[in-house]
């Protein structure tokens, strides 16, 4: 079974061909990067507009790569949620279009059910035992997941203000860093000094599994008014920024130990844009080696935004001819994971 993914929640314009829900066939994706460094952020207008230039060449070259022709596709997945209502229109529309003009059965795909399948990319996940924990960590969600089988999800704890990335992209506004600041945050934290400033590891000891990461981001900035000044060194930059990032790697690794104990999972599953970051990939895979629990994080580019997760997740529904019909399919800014 191929599926054809379609992804414009965010800033990213994504295509991508997934066989039989794992094997990745192609993949495109045409960021906005710079585009929304002139504004330091995304204007959803603006992403919109620039999610309709690209779309259909998009599609296009997922097409072409993987030398097929839209007779070859047997479905067509499509985010319908949560994300930026002007973007995700885009996508809904072309893959409402495109269903209906090739005759090919719709999905509609969470966008957060995409980044926590997206491990199934690896081969590893061939044969998978449940319960499966899973951390997902993007820019709006921080949340911790049991899936108990394929399709059922509960979730176990999520943050209660600023989510991982969210936090990441402020504290590196405050730093002076580019657009988007996770990336920006771990590359000059990578010089710096993770002990040099002592940062709030916040909820870490409490008995719960949720998370809080405002106040941290503001402890940062209070930190930058008291200590650095308005033109800090590369190094207090630096050291700011590798303080910042072990804090909320600690945090993260320490709440997914604790849901670790108490669910007793087969299988611990990373997912979602702050699951690029390095620190993190390494500090769960060792803390998950330490208890053996078997651990799956998938490649970069299938963590931050991109379609294959999109073809993957949607693949499940296929799978249970979960389809939508076109004039059914709305786009749901708010849309929750159930
Ligand atoms: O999943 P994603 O691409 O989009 C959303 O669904 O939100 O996640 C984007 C978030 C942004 O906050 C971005 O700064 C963060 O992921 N991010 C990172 C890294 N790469 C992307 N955060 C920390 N370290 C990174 N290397
Ligand atoms: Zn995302």
């Amino acid at each position: 079974m191929y599926i054809l993914g379609i992804e414009s929640s965010c800033d990213e314009t994504a295509a991508a061909i997934v066989k039989d829900g794992r094997t990745i066939v192609s993949s495109v994706v045409a960021s906005q990067i710079d585009l929304h460094k002139k504004t330091g952020g995304v204007v959803p207008e603006v992403a919109a507009r620039s999610h309709v230039e690209v779309v259909v060449p998009v599609i296009d070259e997922a097409l072409r790569l993987a030398k097929m022709t839209p007779r070859d596709i047997d479905a067509i997945a499509v985010t319908y949620g949560p994300g930026l209502i002007p973007a995700l229109l885009i996508g809904v529309d072309t893959a409402r279009a495109l269903a209906m003009a090739w005759k090919k059965p719709l999905v509609a795909v969470n966008h957060m059910a995409g980044h926590l399948h997206s491990f199934r990319v690896d081969p590893a996940a061939k044969k998978i035992q449940y319960p499966v924990l899973a951390l997902l960590v993007s820019g709006g969600h921080t949340e911790l997941l049991l899936l108990k089988n394929e399709t059922s999800i509960k979730i176990l704890g999520q943050t209660r203000d600023d989510a991982a990335g969210e936090a990441f992209d402020k504290v590196g506004k405050v730093l002076g860093l580019p657009y988007p600041g996770g990336p920006a945050v771990s590359r000059v934290a990578l010089e710096g000094d993770a002990t040099a400033f002592d940062l709030p590891r916040p909820m870490l000891k409490e008995d719960n599994l949720d998370f809080s990461f405002s106040g941290l981001k503001t402890a940062v900035i209070d930190v930058v008014r008291e200590e650095l000044g308005k033109r800090p060194s590369k190094k207090q930059v630096a050291n700011l920024a590798a303080s910042f990032q072990q804090a909320v790697v600690d945090v993260l690794v320490g709440k997914t130990l604790r849901a670790a104990k108490i669910v007793k999972p087969k299988l611990l599953v990373l997912g979602g844009g702050v699951a690029a970051n390095t620190l993190l990939r390494e500090s769960l895979k060792n803390a998950a080696a330490a208890v053996k629990l078997p651990f799956l994080v998938p490649p970069m580019n299938v963590c931050t935004d991109n379609a294959i997760m999109i073809a993957v997740a949607g693949s499940l529904l296929a799978r249970k001819k979960k389809f939508t019909a076109p004039e059914k399919l709305q786009a749901n800014p708010n849309l929750i994971l159930t």
